[in-house]
């Protein structure tokens, strides 16, 4: 079954309220988001397994732990889930980045494939899929959907905010994915907008609309 890991570590709870805050400007948005998916990075690959080396210090021979030659690619949902990218790079910069386009419907409120990019060797990586925001769960599943057709066994989905509606559709469909993320939120409103939330995700970050 799927687990739902609220990251509710102080710096990024304080980052996240600035993220929410409607006086935040693009420029500080992108930075912000930026740091809160490098914290992010920081738990969600607490548990990648550890292989030990014997290395050589200035004063002596040792065993030492290094992370056990796993593969992992970052897979961003654009277009918010790009402003996710840099950040979860400076902790991990040997992963892949595959890249998946979708856009919600405004009408239907369904999840509408425009692209998609990935690494050759997707079904070897452990996956983390980015994205700020879980509102329906409607391009989160899409998005691993995809994924797994093409032949992707581990992923986890990291976002900023979820609505309670997104957490139980993607654990509904993918038991297998984790959900990491900094706050679940009291619900959606008419037009499936997260509610406190921060609003349009993807507008904020480059400043249209
Ligand atoms: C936003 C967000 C998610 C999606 C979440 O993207 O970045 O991908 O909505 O909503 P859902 O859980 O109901 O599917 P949007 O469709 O606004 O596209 P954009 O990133 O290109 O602006
Ligand atoms: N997409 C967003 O960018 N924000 C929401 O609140 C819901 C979907």
């Amino acid at each position: 079954m799927a687990k739902v890991h609220i990251l509710d570590h102080p710096l990024i709870q304080h980052k996240l309220t600035f993220v929410r805050d409607k006086r935040t400007g693009s420029k500080e948005f992108r930075e912000l988001v930026e740091e809160l998916a490098m914290l992010m990075a920081y738990e969600v690959t607490r548990s990648l397994p550890l292989e030990e080396q014997i290395i050589e210090t200035p004063v002596t021979t040792t065993r030492a732990r290094v992370i056990a030659g796993k593969k992992l690619g970052i897979i961003p949902i654009l277009r918010a889930g790009l402003g996710m990218v840099n950040g979860m790079l400076a902790l991990i910069p040997a992963a892949k980045v595959g890249h998946i386009g979708l856009y919600r419907d405004p009408e239907t409120l369904q999840p509408v494939e425009y692209y998609a990019k990935l690494p050759t060797d997707i079904a070897e990586r452990d996956l983390i899929v980015v994205d700020p925001m879980l509102a329906t769960g409607g391009s989160a599943v899409a998005a691993i959907d995809y994924l797994k057709r093409e032949g992707a066994t581990n992923i986890q989905f990291v976002c900023l905010i979820a609505a309670p509606e997104g957490v139980a559709k993607l654990t509904a469909a993918h038991p297998d994915v984790d959900i990491y993320t900094a706050a679940v939120d009291e619900c959606l409103n008419e037009q499936a907008y997260i509610v406190p939330g921060l609003g349009d995700a993807g507008d904020r970050l480059f400043g249209t609309k």
